[in-house]
């Protein structure tokens, strides 16, 4: 059952919260500004105000859009592939590497920073990339119902070999039933040794094509970018293998891949946009967080006035600074983006209220 915290039962009525504590206190319910009170106590004091509660159930699912899926408005997406390894193994010098040759044989302008997903064009369609910092992103984000990834790329140095993080990302991507791709990294190095980076990954039932097994694994150089064109290429081969579709036409839903507080801009985030086009203008919500797009910036830095699903955009226009995993969803206007956004809100506090009072109370009873 929900309830309403006495400052805004107060500030409803136009009644001072200190007053209302005063009343409360003489009902014999000790209680703070921001305590939550149930329906009936809530309704009591009401009357005496001569005011009368109104209870409302509330739904999050009933203020998002209702989507009927349809085989015929399934498009083709790109896939979304996320970069996982051992550390120091060359994730990030992966993706910058194969960003900067996309930016080189594209466009002008060099790249400035690093960002956390972003899109590219191959002979063989667009692939969307994530960076993980760490498996943890990967594991909360599918703890959250994110399953966003399409396809891993495994990153193995070839001087170093199988290590521990390297088999715990076999097994998250394993768990998650998504496909894996190896790329054997820094064969530049001398002491490369990509036959045994082979073998190690057999014993952990990953046996390369070339030995009659089903993963596709690619020697590179995120150094020299030696064989980046193939790896991308047995990406897009891979996943024209999944068929992988959306539908454009439907309101957009998405993931927060990362988010920042940016000077002058605010909250920034970087969406994927899983289902629907993401257009600016647009109502959405996140977590405990709202707004309305006002502008988005694409893989490239562009502006762009739309985004389509299996693309990431920069977002500008959220009230507060998202969660990465958390989803993000179109709504029909900014009052229920906010009023979604405040159940949550209330939602969380409560259960933050009900651990305190919990914890005090078990603090006074072991003082007795
Ligand atoms: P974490 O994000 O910390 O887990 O590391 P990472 O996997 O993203 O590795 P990162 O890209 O930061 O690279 C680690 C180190 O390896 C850096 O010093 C890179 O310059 C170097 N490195 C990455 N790829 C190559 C390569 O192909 N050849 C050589 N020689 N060095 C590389
Ligand atoms: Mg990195």
């Amino acid at each position: 059952q929900e309830g309403i915290s006495v400052s805004d039962l107060g500030q409803r009525m136009g009644i001072r919260t200190a007053e209302l504590i005063k009343k409360l206190m003489g009902m014999q319910k000790m209680a703070t500004a921001n305590q939550i009170l149930d329906a009936d106590t809530a309704e009591l004091i009401a009357s005496d105000y001569h005011w009368k509660v109104e209870r409302v159930g509330f739904e999050v699912e009933d203020y998002l859009p209702e989507v009927e899926a349809k085989a015929e408005d399934e498009r083709p997406r790109p896939p979304v592939v996320t970069i996982m390894g051992h550390v120091d193994h060359g994730k990030t010098s992966l993706l910058d590497a194969i960003r900067q040759a996309s930016v080189a044989a594209g466009e002008a302008g060099g790249i400035t920073q690093h960002i956390g997903a972003y899109s590219v064009s191959t002979a063989r369609g667009d692939v969307t990339f994530l960076d993980t910092p760490g498996h943890e992103a990967f594991t909360s984000m599918r703890a959250r119902g994110a399953n966003v990834t399409d396809i891993v790329v495994l990153v193995v140095a070839a001087d170093d070999g199988v290590m521990p993080q390297t088999i715990e990302a076999i097994k998250h991507a394993k768990q998650a039933e998504v496909p894996i791709v190896v790329a054997i990294n820094k064969m530049d190095v001398p002491g490369a040794n990509p036959d045994r980076v082979k073998k190690d990954l057999a014993s952990q039932e990953l046996v390369p094509e070339e030995w009659g097994g089903d993963t596709i694994m690619v020697p590179v150089s995120a150094k020299t970018k030696m064989n980046l064109d193939l790896l991308l290429e047995n990406l897009a081969l891979q996943a024209e293998v999944l068929e992988l579709t959306a539908n454009p036409a439907r309101p957009s839903v998405g993931a927060i891949v990362e988010a920042k507080l940016e000077r002058g801009r605010g909250p920034v985030a970087t969406v994927l946009v899983q289902e629907g086009t993401l257009k600016l203008g647009d109502a959405i919500v996140t977590g405990t967080h709202y707004g309305r797009v006002r502008a988005m910036n694409n893989s490239r830095g562009e502006s762009v006035k739309e985004v389509k699903p299996g693309y990431c955009a920069e977002v500008v226009g959220l009230s507060g600074v998202p969660t990465a995993g958390d989803a993000i969803n179109v709504v029909s206007d900014e009052k229920a983006a906010k009023q979604i956004a405040d159940h949550r809100g209330m939602k969380e506090r409560q259960a933050e209220l009900s651990k305190v009072s919990r914890e005090s109370l078990d603090q006074l009873f072991a003082k007795t």
